[in-house]
């Protein structure tokens, strides 16, 4: 079992992409994105999105079998986000992943898109250490993690956002001073040329009586909106206010990552998820974690957003473990919890007969 090659199918939003893993080493990948026939919605259109999928499903999936110098024929498992994500462009991978599955013969493994991100990470920088605190950024989840073996036991979140993902605020408030779509990287870019000290954003949540490992983003979000308001008929320095935005979301969240290290006696941090590409995200995680003698693990800029490798990655981690490969009737579930990297919802019809 140990030499299976692990197909690996994400299209929870808007990258459709396919990888091919075996014994934690990435053989190929390749990844489609709508996010152009979006941008001018200012956001993810889900029917868009699914339509999308469709097209790009099979070319995405030769594309790393190309890469991978294999054909289908040399896959021994097939692994797919079946959620959390949006309905219609979950149902695209998966049922691309049970035909193959099904024609081939292979188990199929349902995976959590969010223990995917973390995966990715286990393609550049080896086996994840056991324990791991895991900081989870993405543009609908902010998660700190406390993680043991991610194919087999369960996950501890040490703290959730209350409200907007950190991507969300950086998407939301990137509208707002005119940035283009996707926000994040907007900022970021725009970002470089700002003073990070021009506009003392809040930083939410920080107090000695807040949840130490909750986040919340909202009112981050409106500060940014109305600090940009009160520059109505001027012109705004969006440099600065997206320096000083980004310096508020990373300084909050390696702050409480760190934070977290130090009280579980933890000596890894791994930060993941779409926002891990952020440029200050990373430096001040650098930063913090050097002086606190954390090992910081953040995986490369090409697998942090979503991609089909980290996906496979999951997969592998299951095929090595022995972990029970999902029924071809599994579902998806588009908003489900992460509590185990496996995640093999079964279809309503079946769970009504056998209920
Ligand atoms: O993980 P991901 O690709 O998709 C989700 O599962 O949500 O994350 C997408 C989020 C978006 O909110 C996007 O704006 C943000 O990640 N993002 C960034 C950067 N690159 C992507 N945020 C800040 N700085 C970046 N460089
Ligand atoms: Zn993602």
């Amino acid at each position: 079992m140990d030499s299976s090659i692990v197909l690996g199918i994400e299209s929870s939003c808007d990258e459709t992409g396919a990888g091919l893993v075996r014994g934690g080493r990435l053989l190929g990948h390749a990844v489609a994105s709508s996010m152009d026939e979006h941008a001018r919605f200012g956001g993810v259109v889900p029917e868009i999105a699914a339509r999308a999928h469709v097209h790009s499903v099979r070319p995405v999936i030769q594309q790393a079998l190309d890469e991978a110098g294999l054909t289908l024929s040399d896959i021994g498992a097939v692994a797919v986000t079946t959620g959390p994500g949006l309905t219609g462009a979950l149902q695209v991978g998966l049922a691309g992943a049970k035909g193959i599955a099904y024609a081939l013969g292979v188990p199929l493994y349902g995976v959590h898109h969010l223990a995917g991100h973390l995966a990715a990470d286990t393609l550049e920088h080896g086996p994840l250490p056991n324990p791991c605190m895991v900081l989870i950024v993405s543009g609908g989840h902010t998660s700190l993690l406390l993680v043991r073996d991610l194919a087999r036991d369960p996950i501890a979140h040490l703290g959730d956002t209350l409200d907007d993902a950190a991507g969300e605020c950086f998407d939301k408030v990137a509208r707002v001073f005119g940035l283009p779509y996707p926000g994040g990287p907007a900022i970021d870019q725009s970002a470089r040329t700002g003073n990070p000290r021009a506009v003392p954003f809040p930083r939410p949540l920080t107090g000695p009586r807040d949840e130490a490992y909750a986040f919340s983003f909202s009112g981050l979000k409106t500060a940014a909106a109305r600090w940009a308001e009160r520059h109505a008929g001027r012109e705004l320095p969006v440099a600065d206010g997206a320096a000083s935005l980004q310096e508020a979301v990373a300084d909050v969240l390696t702050r409480k990552a760190v934070t977290a290290c130090e009280e579980y006696g933890v000596g890894t941090l791994v930060v993941v998820g779409g926002v891990a590409a952020n440029s200050r995200v990373r430096s001040l995680a650098e930063e913090r974690c050097q002086a606190a003698g954390i090992q910081l693990r953040v995986p490369p800029l090409r697998l942090c957003t979503d991609n089909g490798a980290m996906i496979a990655a999951v997969g592998d981690l299951l095929v090595r473990a022995g972990a029970e490969p999902a029924p071809l009737d599994m579902s998806i579930d588009p908003s489900a919890p992460l509590e185990y990297a496996a995640l093999h919802p079964i279809a309503a019809a079946t769970r009504a007969v056998t209920a």
